[in-house]
């Protein structure tokens, strides 16, 4: 079935100048970037998008990493899109990547386990809302996520 998962290169990524390698990294693996925009990410669409990790230890330095810098958002489309994302960018803990997932993208850009380079939605459920947090709201609410 064709999915569309979301795909996100963090602050590292963009200013690490990761983006072409990952876009061709993804272009290669048969995904087709539907949409994509790049953003400054405030603390309230940091809070909000990653709102399972609230009661997290590493909640606020998440917070601190992902307003950090631009992010490069996208949506990828091709069958099995989600799981296919998530395998491409590897275990969340880089330092992990390197190790039993050399040709990870995690392993290739990331840091450590949190300065992991990539997002993907890991589930059907969360690539909707995922999705349609940065893509499909009414263009007023916009101004929670820009800067
Ligand atoms: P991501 O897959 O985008 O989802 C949640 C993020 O929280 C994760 O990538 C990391 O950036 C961060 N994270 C997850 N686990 C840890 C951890 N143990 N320590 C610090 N940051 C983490």
């Amino acid at each position: 079935v064709k999915e569309k998962t979301l795909a996100m290169i963090k602050p590292d990524g963009v200013g690490g100048n990761y983006v072409d390698i990952i876009k061709k990294i993804i272009l290669d693996s048969g995904f087709f970037i539907t949409q994509e925009m790049q953003l400054q990410l405030n603390e309230d669409a940091v809070k909000s998008f990653y709102a399972e990790h609230s009661s997290k230890s590493f909640f606020l330095d998440l917070v601190k990493y992902m307003t950090s810098g631009s992010v490069l958002i996208m949506v990828l489309e091709k069958e099995n899109a989600i799981a296919d994302w998530r395998a491409l960018i590897g275990p969340t803990d880089a330092n992990k990547a390197k190790v039993t997932h050399p040709k990870s993208i995690r392993a290739i850009c990331g840091f450590n386990s949190e300065r992991n380079c990539v997002h993907g939605s890991d589930s059907p459920q969360s690539a909707v809302r995922e999705i349609s947090f940065f893509f499909e709201k009414s263009s007023s609410d916009n101004s929670t996520v820009i800067k």
